[in-house]
């Protein structure tokens, strides 16, 4: 692979941002020089990308995905291969995805079966979460193993009855687990027991509409479910990361956890700051595009989430990608919106849309680089490989061009779904050339990886957790 020099650029990080060229040798970074050291000047190498007027960023981090995912009755629309190069063409050079443990399943089995899903086939690099769906003394005792492996995170829903539902006696052996080995519990916070209470009741009274799933699936809901798993960790001992937060009620309690100083983490996805219930009460069957879970919220609580973001009582902006096509997938819920897959595209979307909230003064440059490199990867054991540009890091990089206007649509989107969740959103900013481990994936937005190139990555422990 040789030498790469990316000269001329704007490095940022979530620590800096230095006019400075990069030096890449093989897979990793070898030396980053500022221009006025003129240090740069002395390199050579077989390959020189001009990034002048341009940011050089580090691979975004997207630790929430879910490839080819088996639910509702159907199966996630990208598969490793299709999701991870729209993922490359976002900027994207690493996954986290969601490996499931089936009910009555080993740990083992259901992780095999996602190695084998992706083996070979993803674009850029890729690593492992696990759902755990049935808590056992057997599933309990090979978290740790899974965590020797360097599958050091577990997914624990608190929604979705007699599919992935653990209640809180199984929720809190598995943080007992993790306060003992290290791994990080993620909680999907929401109550799934009185959630299916109102849907019944919803659809029995005719309310079958896509706008019904956001009503049902309250705020409050979301916030109960929220506070119940922050005190379950707690008594514990354990860290807790929530997924998917999209209520202003749940951004506070764990803005107050926080302020109490527990280990308590939280996501959102870029669906809960730019869409809305607007959105989800769309003409006909329109709304079944933005059906997701937690669900989209009305506008007032956008202004929430941004400012946890800003106050770092949320860490990370990850997209939860979960695409399912319109026609043939989203359809199985016509006449019943709790039939609808549930899930959004997004994973080619994420490093714009946030690059579209620093020039809407959300967020600084370092803050964007943040949320959407290094804190993902530091709370998930990728850090120092991943998350950052610095020597001895991953030469997985990204040339930026924050001038480039482009109008996100479907029609040209690379992501295997039929519509876009922000069809005709302009935005400006877009990823020109990626290196994933020093391998050019996007050059000046011509596809040149492969699938294969990406490998997995065993994971650390939370850097967040440790003392
Ligand atoms: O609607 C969503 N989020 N689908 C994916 C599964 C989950 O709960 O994250
Ligand atoms: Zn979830
Ligand atoms: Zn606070
Ligand atoms: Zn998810």
């Amino acid at each position: 692979m040789g030498r790469t020099i990316v000269r001329g650029g704007l490095v940022v990080t979530a620590a800096d941002e230095i006019e400075a060229d990069v030096l890449i040798e093989d897979e990793k970074i070898a030396a980053l020089a500022t221009r006025d050291s003129a240090a740069g000047e002395s390199w050579s190498a077989e390959r020189v990308i001009d990034a002048t007027g341009k940011y050089v960023i580090p691979g975004g981090v997207d630790v929430h995905t879910h490839m080819e995912l088996p639910f509702g009755g159907t199966a996630a629309s990208d598969t490793f291969a299709t999701g991870t190069v729209a993922a490359a063409w976002g900027g994207t050079t690493t996954i986290v995805d969601f490996a499931v443990q089936g009910r009555g399943q080993a740990l083992r089995e259901g992780l095999d079966t996602w190695f084998a899903k992706a083996e070979g086939q993803c674009a850029v690099d890729y690593a492992f979460h696990m759902i755990l769906s049935d808590v056992s003394d057997a599933s309990l005792r090979e978290m740790d193993r899974l965590v020797a492996e360097g599958i050091t995170s577990f997914k624990l829903f608190m929604a979705y009855p007699g599919v992935f539902y653990s209640d809180d006696g199984q929720i809190l052996r598995a943080m007992q687990q993790a306060a003992g080995n290290g791994a990080l519990i993620m909680t999907h916070a929401e109550n799934g027991i009185a959630i299916d209470v109102l849907v019944a009741q919803a659809l029995a009274a005719g309310r079958t509409d896509p706008r019904h799933h956001g009503e049902v699936r309250a705020a409050l809901l979301e916030a109960e479910a929220t506070h119940r798993a922050i005190a379950l960790a707690r008594v514990a001992g354990a860290p807790l990361y929530v997924v998917h937060v999209s209520a202003r009620e749940a951004v506070a309690e764990l803005a107050r956890a926080r302020d109490l100083g527990l280990p308590v983490f939280g996501e959102t996805c870029p669906q809960y700051l730019f869409l809305s219930t607007d959105q989800l009460a769309g003409p006909g069957f329109e709304g079944a595009k933005y059906v997701c879970s937690t669900p989209l919220r009305p506008r007032e609580h956008q202004a929430a989430l941004w400012r946890a973001l800003r106050t770092d009582d949320l860490q990370v902006v990850s997209t939860d990608h979960c695409p399912f096509c319109f026609s043939g997938q989203k359809d199985l819920g016509r006449g019943d919106f709790s039939r609808i897959p549930n899930g959004l595209p997004g994973v080619e979307n994420r490093m714009d849309l946030l690059h579209q909230a620093v020039l809407d003064g959300h967020l600084t440059r370092r803050r964007w680089i943040d949320l959407a490199c290094a804190a993902p990867a530091r709370m998930f054991g990728l850090y120092g490989r991943k998350g950052t540009l610095a020597p001895g890091a991953d030469a997985d990089l990204v040339v930026y061009d924050p001038a480039a206007v482009q109008t996100l649509s479907a029609a040209t989107h690379h992501m295997n779904v039929d519509y876009s969740a922000y069809e005709g959103r302009r935005v400006t900013g877009r990823a020109e050339t990626v290196l994933c481990r020093g391998s050019v994936v996007v050059d000046q937005r011509r596809f040149t990886g492969r699938a294969g190139h990406g490998r997995f990555q065993p994971r650390g422990l939370s850097q967040y957790t440790e003392h």
